[in-house]
């Protein structure tokens, strides 16, 4: 959250095994800038303890109705200083008492009482998730507005696999904050490329970079927490597509033009973050080359440049593109920028930024530069995005 105003979460934890993950999720959420307040139910503590949730969100833990300590009115006062109510884990018990209304406890009273967005992140066994019970009080949640975080398939504590286990800390973080995210790319049809891409030379041997893809996920992902239908065409990378994003997996440059010119036509906004190969071996060998004494000679020819071309398209979408440059960041960047007919460009270093967590970058547009601060990708593509959503805004009649 970069708000001046952080934003306060009440962060409600029921009596599931998932409830150690609630740990994590507190130091997520306070690391991303949000304030923490946990409430438990009583079966909550004995799978984790007040104290451990205490110490992590540093306020006093919620769990007694009747405690005389409060003015008795806890259960409205804690709802009505929060910005959203996250329950999670939430057991299937609880969301049937919040599907009818009930309140015979603090936290369920803190929930009917609320006058805030609540989400709930399921977390519960295979058959509990299935039945017919639990998916009609689910369907009531969805109907009362309530968003669901979750749950996942998978491996559960109990031995069977299957549907009902909670979401990764950081997929539950990610939700939480996408709920906070202004939708400011609401209905734009986003398509970017990410990642590096693999140049082959014969059957296992190829030409590549070292990019993690990190930044181009990372903008990926916020652009759909602010609302834009995104379609990801990435190079190799060792990272999970984000949730709600379309990805189109390609290998080679030319598969990645391929792939970004069949869907041009529908883009709004383009934005290109791969680190594209500027060449690729002329005649890739189909088998693996044999060694021997004699100098081997790879001609290497230049691949499309695939923002340049779409840029100078008639109906071109608004194009974004990157530069990572080693030295003269600002000339290079600037001649780029002119070069591929881009209204906007952000430069980094390439020492600084490939592979790492954090960066920095400097936006060159037509108002000249702008600079974004060090910050981590998540933090930095957000700023970026709601540059780009302002600029393609401008651009467009109202
Ligand atoms: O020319 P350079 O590779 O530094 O330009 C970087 C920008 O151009 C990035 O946005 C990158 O994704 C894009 N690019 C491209 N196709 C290429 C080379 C670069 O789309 N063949």
């Amino acid at each position: 959250m970069e708000t001046a105003n952080p934003k306060r979460i009440l962060l409600g934890v029921t009596g599931g095994i998932a409830a150690y993950k609630a740990a994590e999720l507190v130091r997520t959420l306070i690391k991303q800038g949000f304030v923490v307040q946990v409430a438990m139910t009583q079966a909550a503590t004995q799978f984790i303890t007040p104290t451990t949730l205490q110490a992590l969100s540093g306020h006093p833990v919620l769990i007694n109705q009747w405690d005389a300590a409060d003015s008795g009115m806890a259960h409205i006062a804690s709802g009505r200083a929060a910005d959203a109510i996250v329950i999670a884990p939430a057991t299937a018990d609880f969301i049937a008492k919040l599907a009818h209304g009930l309140a015979d406890d603090l936290l369920s009273a803190l929930c009917l009482a609320r006058d805030c967005p609540l989400l709930v992140a399921p977390a519960m066994n295979v058959q509990m998730w299935s039945n017919p019970a639990t998916q009609r009080n689910i369907a009531q949640l969805a109907a009362d507005g309530v968003p669901l975080l979750g749950p996942a398939s998978g491996d559960m504590a109990c031995g069977e696999t299957g549907m009902g286990r909670m979401l990764e800390v950081t997929e539950l973080a990610d939700g939480i904050v996408a709920h906070f995210q202004r939708k400011l790319l609401a209905g734009v049809n986003l398509l970017m490329t990410a990642g590096p891409t693999y140049e082959a030379i014969d059957a296992v041997r190829g030409i590549t970079n070292r990019s993690s893809g990190k930044m181009g996920y990372a903008i990926a992902q916020a652009a759909h927490a602010m609302g834009a239908q995104v379609t990801l065409v990435s190079g190799p990378v060792a990272l999970p597509a984000p949730a709600g994003v379309e990805r189109v997996s390609v290998n080679s440059a030319l598969e990645m033009a391929d792939a970004v010119n069949r869907r041009a036509a529908r883009a709004d906004i383009f934005i290109g973050v791969a680190a594209v190969a500027d060449y690729r071996p002329s005649a890739p060998s189909a088998q693996k080359i044999k060694k021997s004494d004699a100098a081997l000679t790879v001609e290497l020819v230049p691949n499309p440049d695939i923002i340049a071309s779409l840029a100078s398209l008639p109906n071109a979408p608004f194009c974004v593109g990157f530069a990572a440059e080693s030295e003269n960041l600002h000339e290079y960047a600037q001649a780029k920028r002119r070069a591929k007919r881009l209204p906007l460009l952000a430069a980094n270093l390439a020492q600084t930024a490939i592979g790492a967590d954090d960066n920095e970058l400097i936006l060159f547009d037509d108002d000249g530069e702008h600079l974004l601060p060090r910050a981590d990708k998540p933090a930095l593509a957000r700023a970026l995005l709601r540059h780009v959503a302002q600029l393609y805004r401008k651009g467009k009649p109202a």
